[in-house]
């Protein structure tokens, strides 16, 4: 520059783009995934008391079936609804993945449909039957999703559509015409009554159906309580509103090494920060999955990375991703960029849901212990559980809740007793019983035992409900509650 005059100031690196619509995206780094506690270090704050004993035949959330993902009716401003009945009594209702419980608990995932049940003091349940009784549902089954009641008393359930009808061995229950069947189908299994192996996806059976995940939304009904039940008026419209766009999203096509992809578990809301309505999904990052690497972002600030050991190279593989949409007309969604990946951490982030709470955001999910990167005692450390990160708005940034996210984790003596944690309006948080029969082994093994032994020691039922508190960056676990309990 000309003498006298100032150098040029380099020019100020823009701020982060933190609207919904923008393009930041928060992540979830191996430098904070290492402080989760280890084993000795984790506390009453987050330990899950042990399960024991769980509710049997017909004191099981749904007598005659196995019931797992387990989600509350809602308004779209994310508080538990009730339906009036013409005197005024509330009814609230759940909606369950569901299946027969003649049918092996490790085949579930093939066979899931959605049920629901009923009640008015958000304790006991009442069998409601299939959501979807007739018509035709998508997907040859269904995965995890959310329900909105609306204020003129429609509904709007938002599932996972996983694999076509009309695929593989197996028939999901999609119609009134393979649901008459499902009684008889025992999974697949071996010529010696096992079932057959599990594959690297974590899901039996993958390769003889497919696997690929739409999420769907059914609505054109509305819920009304006659003669003491809540129904649903009307006759269901199904169809898919978002499809991995192998961009941001990784498509079934890209999962090509690793653990199976996501592209699943919607939950919807409206956001009070600027009125729209938005989901949030379980998905993974985009692009081919054995092509990704661990970039600096993903794994920490300059000095840990400076202190880092070799990576493993199985670590990209994990690549999970808390996917965001935005609805921009009626019936119209569009992707936008995730809210939070954890490449090089993390594979699964299962049911992403929200708590607002004194002006804070607190975005919860579920991972299983196996769903961890390899690198150093990261596996030792991630737990089946619970995990949470607060922001100060709905695309953040996000801090890890508690060290490095955990928010509840299983006991140490009994790893699989619990899963699918949905944390509800006040901090209290569902859960379904997994196998807590078995010690620390999980489904895998469970899935190697004789039939009536791999029925007696899965839950397939909604556990006690946990009540957490939630204050600042913090969340300490308070109470044990009633079985399938979603008020106070
Ligand atoms: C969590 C989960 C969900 C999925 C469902 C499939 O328990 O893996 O992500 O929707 O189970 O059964």
């Amino acid at each position: 520059c000309a003498p006298g005059n100032a150098p040029t100031p380099a020019p100020e690196p823009a701020p982060p783009d933190t609207r919904p619509e923008g393009t930041f995206t928060d992540r979830w780094t191996l430098q904070e995934a290492l402080q989760l506690p280890a084993d000795t270090e984790k506390t009453a704050q987050t330990t899950m008391p042990l399960i024991t004993s769980w509710p049997q035949g017909a004191q099981k959330t749904l007598p005659d079936q196995w019931v797992w993902d387990t989600w509350p009716l809602k308004t779209e401003d994310m508080q538990i609804a009730t339906v009036r009945a013409a005197d005024g009594t509330p009814y609230y209702v759940l909606i369950h993945l569901s299946v027969d419980d003649s049918v092996l608990p490790g085949a579930r995932h093939d066979l899931a449909t959605l049920r629901y049940s009923y009640s008015t003091d958000g304790r006991s349940w009442q069998p409601g039957g299939y959501l979807f009784p007739e018509g035709v549902v998508l997907g040859s089954r269904n995965w995890a999703g959310s329900a909105l009641l609306k204020a003129d008393g429609s509904v709007e359930v938002y599932y996972t559509a996983t694999g076509e009808r009309d695929e593989g061995p197996v028939q999901g229950p999609s119609s009134v015409l393979e649901r008459q069947q499902v009684g008889d189908v025992q999974g697949p299994l071996t010529a010696d009554g096992q079932l057959v192996p599990q594959s690297g996806s974590g899901f039996p059976n993958e390769g003889g159906i497919g696997f690929e995940q739409r999420i769907a939304l059914a609505d054109g009904v509305k819920a009304e309580v006659v003669n003491g039940r809540v129904v649903f008026s009307g006759t269901w419209k199904h169809r898919v509103i978002l499809r991995a766009d192998g961009t941001l999203y990784q498509t079934v096509a890209q999962s090509d090494a690793g653990p199976l992809y996501g592209f699943r578990d919607p939950w919807a809301f409206r956001n009070p920060a600027d009125g729209k309505r938005y989901v949030l999904f379980t998905g993974n990052m985009g692009g081919l999955k054995s092509q990704q690497t661990c970039q600096p972002e993903d794994l920490g600030d300059a000095a840990f990375r400076a202190g880092l050991g070799a990576l493993n190279a199985e670590m990209p593989l994990h690549n999970g991703a808390i996917g965001l949409a935005v609805e921009t007309a009626p019936g119209a969604w569009k992707l936008l960029n995730p809210l939070l990946t954890a490449r090089c951490v993390n594979q699964e982030l299962e049911r992403p849901h929200l708590v607002m709470k004194d002006g804070q955001v607190y975005l919860f999910f579920s991972s299983h212990i196996g769903k961890f990167a390899p690198y150093g005692d990261l596996r030792d450390r991630g737990e089946e559980g619970l995990y949470g990160f607060v922001g100060d708005s709905l695309r953040g940034d996000y801090t890890p809740l508690n060290r490095g996210g955990l928010v509840l984790n299983t006991p140490l003596t009994q790893r699989y007793q619990s899963y699918s944690y949905d944390v509800l309006p006040g901090g209290l948080t569902t859960l379904f019983v997994d196998v807590p029969g078995i010690g620390n082994q999980d489904i895998s093994v469970v899935s190697t035992l004789p039939p009536e032994e791999q029925r007696a020691v899965f839950g397939g039922t909604l556990g006690k409900t946990l009540k957490i508190d939630i204050s600042g960056r913090s969340t300490a676990l308070v109470s044990e509650l009633n079985y399938g309990q979603i008020i106070p």
